[in-house]
């Protein structure tokens, strides 16, 4: 059996700015405390360079990054870019990308196979709609979002699978612990039959409505190796929180 180190990540999607990082210096002070347990925060990219700058070593990542290492792509940021400014882990295929922006599991690997070429961290975003779990499916939906957009893990370059129902982000309504045993289950057998042994070192988080209050019981569910933070990680009063039922966990 592997012993996984909990990550808590914190998305703070299109918020923030150079005032809020004094939230980051304090969320960073906290990481250093926090012993066995890996720290990052993903600001929007116009903050990672000056983030990085202050993290004392805690993990800064980023929200999305381009599949190619360069060129004639307006608007967007590559891996190695992102690695240049500080970042050291991207977040791909979240559910906002994937709903806003139209980005399919191909797309999505291609992006998340350029992040661990790069020697990123890469955490790859699934999850069902409300809709999907109502019918029934939502093991089948994450199943095959996994087929279609992890690549293959190679070398250090690490990867990470984020289960996010869709329908808990941002609402409060977080997923049952039932619920989260019952999909992160799935998801390791599907990382175990896929990459073998290796399948056991993913880390699997659980993001949607995480917070102080409901951390730590989902921390202690089976296979579930950390949280993806959206709201609750844009103030260190309301993280650190997390961060420190993750030690414990
Ligand atoms: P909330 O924690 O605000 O529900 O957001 C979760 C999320 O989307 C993290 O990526």
């Amino acid at each position: 059996m592997h012993v996984r180190r909990k990550l808590v990540a914190g998305n703070w999607k299109m918020n923030g700015s150079i005032a809020a990082l004094q939230e980051l210096s304090a969320i960073a002070a906290a990481a250093r405390a926090a012993s066995g347990v890996d720290v990052a925060i993903c600001p929007p990219f116009t903050l990672i360079a000056p983030a990085a700058a202050r993290s004392g070593g805690m993990a800064i990542g980023a929200q999305d990054c381009h599949w190619a290492a360069s060129g004639a792509h307006t608007g967007n940021v590559s891996a190695a870019m992102l690695k240049e400014a500080g970042a050291r882990l991207a977040i791909v295929g979240h559910s906002e990308r994937r709903a806003d922006e139209g980005e399919g599991d191909d797309l999505i690997r291609r992006k998340a196979e350029a992040v661990l070429a790069t020697g990123l961290q890469a955490i790859v975003c699934v999850g069902e709609t409300d809709e999907q779990r109502r019918s029934g499916r939502a093991i089948e939906v994450v199943t095959a979002q996994l087929a279609g957009s992890l690549p293959d893990p190679r070398g250090e370059a690490e990867l990470v699978v984020a289960y996010e129902p869709v329908w808990a982000i941002g609402t409060g309504n977080v997923a049952t612990p039932a619920d989260i045993a019952e999909m992160h289950a799935a998801i390791r057998a599907h990382l175990l039959g896929r990459f073998g042994d290796a399948g056991g070192r993913i880390r699997i988080l659980y993001g949607g409505s995480v917070k102080a209050d409901n951390a730590r019981e989902l921390f202690a569910v089976a296979d579930v190796d950390g949280a993806l933070v959206g709201g609750a990680s844009l103030t260190a009063a309301q993280f650190v929180p997390i961060v420190e039922a993750a030690t414990g966990a």
